[in-house]
């Protein structure tokens, strides 16, 4: 009987385990955890998003507190148009998370970041132009974009001298994303690298509308699958999106994917930027815990657990500071729903938001438990303590779990 370390992944030249562990954001996807899927030969993910936040916390830099300053007099104020961020300091802050990560890389595999285009950063093409560039600069071995794909993105950064030799990859939902994409990149004379197809039962933002339910990852693999052979073009295809075993994984590579792309499995993982409590949070859930809901103000439906205090809350927006979901125009939809309910409020009373979260804030104090749809099977990859609590796993562990396994069974730690 086979397993998945019986294929290889080839990007370009390079031979990997056919496993990428995907972009959790912010900083869900630490560095330790994308370091050891590269240690292990497979493919980890750092992730930019909230970049500024990322490098505060991991470096003690003070990103956040220094664009707080500049912008404190718009605390209060709805219109937000001028909380600007400043570039230099995006690129300072890239280069530290990435430079940093990519010094302490060891073995065959890789590190990418993925980057959330869906941050518009109130100056969205100027913004992604900069992280792409300085994650390109600081020795990255290649780029995921992912959420809100900018279908512009490869003209962004084709003058920079890695744009051939760094490895590009974009994430879709379907094959109408992937032609828009195709078509539009056309001009850079350059194809993606690799394409994730992510399926309705991933973590994190999703890219269907809330009809998410009737959609199916093995078809829109096969269907991508069917149309790059038909047009003869050597993409290597990564299925993403609730592959919970070796075995899950082992039926799409055998039915043609060249690896898949996993990420709930590892919020547990000792090396996950979760905190302890949260992740015991995602072993406890039933299945009835978890919800697709619209509370993000990226627009698009996102996975999460109903419990987290993300849901619900009316914390003041913390634009000054973060500010990463500013469109272009310097609005966000916490923004409108926020004010909207302050108005309402009668005095004194606490105020709760219900159709939207302030995204930055609830992310960045990992309170918004976005999740993979599979989280309800957690429990199942671990012992229970005495104590009542979950045994954390290292990444390791799960990574050869599905390198190895064979016939649905799931390793447990010892
Ligand atoms: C906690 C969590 C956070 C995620 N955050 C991101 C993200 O920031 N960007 C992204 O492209 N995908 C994100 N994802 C999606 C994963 O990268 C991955 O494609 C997907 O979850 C794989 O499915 P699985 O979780 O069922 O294994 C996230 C997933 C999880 C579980």
């Amino acid at each position: 009987m086979k397993c998945v370390d019986d294929f290889r992944l080839m990007l370009g030249k390079q031979e990997l385990v056919p496993i990428m562990i995907g972009g959790m954001g912010v900083d869900i996807s630490t560095a330790e955890l994308a370091l050891e899927a590269a240690r292990l030969g497979g493919i980890g993910h750092i992730s930019d998003a909230m970049i500024t936040s990322v490098s505060d916390r991991r470096f003690n830099t003070s990103f956040v507190k220094d664009k707080l300053q500049r912008f404190r007099a718009y605390i209060g104020n709805p219109d937000k148009s001028a909380v600007k961020f400043d570039l230099g300091e995006i690129i300072e802050a890239t280069k530290l998370h990435v430079g940093k990560t990519m010094e302490a890389k060891r073995g065959a595999g890789m590190v990418f970041v993925n980057c959330m285009e869906k941050l518009t950063m109130n100056a969205p093409r100027e913004t992604l132009k900069v992280r792409l560039e300085a994650a390109l600069d600081a020795g990255i071995d290649g780029i995921t974009l992912a959420a809100g794909l900018h279908l512009a993105s490869f003209g962004l950064i084709e003058n920079h001298p890695r744009f051939r030799d760094a490895k590009l990859g974009i994430i879709v939902s379907s094959l109408r994303a992937l032609q828009l994409f195709l078509r539009k990149s056309l001009r850079t004379n350059r194809l993606p690298d690799y394409v994730v197809v992510e399926g309705p039962l991933a973590g994190g933002h999703l890219g269907f509308g809330m009809d998410w339910a009737q959609f199916d990852l093995a078809t829109i693999v096969g269907e991508i699958r069917s149309w790059l052979q038909a047009e003869k073009l050597m993409i290597p295809l990564i299925a993403a999106g609730g592959i919970f075993t070796g075995s899950d994984a082992l039926a799409f590579i055998e039915k043609g994917a060249d690896g898949v792309q996993v990420a709930t499995r590892f919020t547990v993982a000792q090396e996950s930027g979760l905190p302890d409590e949260v992740k015991q949070e995602y072993f406890k859930a039933n299945e009835e815990d978890i919800e697709v809901n619209l509370i993000s103000t990226t627009g698009y439906p996102m996975r999460m657990l109903k419990a987290c205090p993300a849901v619900g809350s009316g914390v003041r927006p913390n634009c000054e500071g973060l500010g990463f979901l500013l469109d272009g125009n310097g609005k966000c939809s916490y923004l409108d729903s926020y004010y909207r309910e302050l108005a309402a409020q009668p005095e004194g009373a606490k105020l709760s938001v219900k159709d939207k979260t302030c995204l930055c804030t609830q992310m960045r104090n990992f309170d918004c438990w976005t999740c993979g749809h599979t989280t309800y099977r957690l429990k199942d990859t671990s012992r229970k303590l005495a104590d009542g609590s979950y045994q954390v796993l290292s990444a390791e562990h799960i990574f050869r779990d599905y390198q190895f396994s064979k016939d649905d069974k799931i390793a447990l730690p010892e």
